[in-house]
């Protein structure tokens, strides 16, 4: 299952019109969510890093909601980033925490569509604005979803719209979040994809279990590595410990590139893969550390339950 996690980046919420109602029907509409409210947390904008990394690291979808403020994100959720994506986390050699997960921008803006035009006051489209941002999901590798935003949030009585008018705008805002986190957390293509990186991270491990692995394989299944061919539940397990015998546990294989492409009822998923392992001295590889290329062709499907069960896996060493 999923989890989202929301990050309130408005100042005040209890001065919120339209902020607030999103995040309350969220909390109160979507399955496997956690909210955190930035203002309630930290009225003096001091961040919990510790806190913010470990709620990060539990969730695979991120969404940053908040009131557009100057073209951009509001003092506290800017701080919230500076403080929260640090070196090794976020970024960096070990920076990988945030890979693969889903982030969103959610936001309310005052200004009308019409504004955001070249030709208009606003000069610049949200698109362009959010660039920033947008760089900042790709330099964490997160994969940067479209940002859901509204127009027309601003409410000042008797100046600016009518009350109800934007709590409707904001009931519609949050329905429409809630579709597009459904479409990347419930979407076959995308339950492929977290499997994918799920089982490189296990694998990276090396553990003395293979159940973690057989449980996802189809009882005929086929693979065909650089070391020979194994067939079914037994084959895995022979080439699981050449494996085990010969690369030294924590080792890593970076997706470099991964393409899913359904094939009838079945989906074919092709990937790059940079493994970096230290070996065994007495294994064929002689205790020499290794990074190689590989070229990785899997074929499989979806049972009922939505589970992924593997049928071919080719590995091809390119260099
Ligand atoms: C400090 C501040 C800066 C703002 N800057 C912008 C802006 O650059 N562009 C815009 O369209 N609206 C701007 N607005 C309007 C807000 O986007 C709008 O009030 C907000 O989205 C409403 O959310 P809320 O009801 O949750 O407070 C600004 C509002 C404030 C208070």
């Amino acid at each position: 299952m999923s989890k989202t996690l929301v990050i309130s980046g408005h100042p005040n919420l209890a001065e919120s019109y339209t902020n607030t109602l999103i995040i309350d029907t969220l909390e109160t509409q979507m399955e496997d969510v956690s909210i955190r409210r930035l203002d309630t947390l930290y009225p003096d904008y001091k961040i919990d890093v510790e806190a913010e990394q470990a709620a990060l690291i539990e969730a695979d979808v991120i969404v940053l909601q908040f009131p557009f403020y100057w073209y951009s994100a509001p003092a506290l959720l800017k701080k919230w980033l500076d403080d929260v994506m640090t070196f090794n986390f976020a970024y960096g050699p070990e920076g990988n925490k945030l890979k693969g997960k889903d982030l969103f921008l959610s936001f309310t803006i005052g200004g009308p569509k019409e504004s955001y035009d070249p030709l208009s006051y606003n000069h610049f489209t949200i698109e362009q604005l959010m660039f920033p941002l947008q760089q900042t999901a790709y330099l964490a590798g997160m994969n940067y979803r479209p940002p859901v935003y509204t127009h027309g949030m601003v409410y000042i009585p008797n100046v600016y719209n009518k009350l109800e008018d934007v709590q409707a705008r904001a009931k519609q805002h949050a329905s429409r979040l809630m579709d597009e986190v459904r479409k990347v957390t419930h979407s076959d293509e995308e339950l492929v994809r977290k499997f994918v990186t799920n089982w490189f991270q296990q694998l990276d491990t090396l553990p003395t279990q293979e159940s973690m692995f057989t449980q996802s394989l189809s009882s005929d299944v086929v693979f065909n590595m650089p070391e020979g061919q194994f067939v079914g539940h037994a084959g895995f397990k022979d080439w699981y410990a050449i494996a085990r015998s010969t690369f030294k546990p924590n080792c890593s294989q970076g997706i470099e590139q991964l393409e899913i492409k359904p094939i009838g009822s079945q989906y074919q998923v092709s990937l790059h893969v940079r493994l970096k392992a230290d070996t065994f001295p007495d294994s064929s590889m002689k205790g020499e550390s290794i990074e190689l290329v590989v070229n990785e062709t899997w074929l499989v499907s979806l049972d009922d339950t939505n589970n992924v069960k593997i049928h071919e896996y080719e590995v091809v060493a390119l260099s």
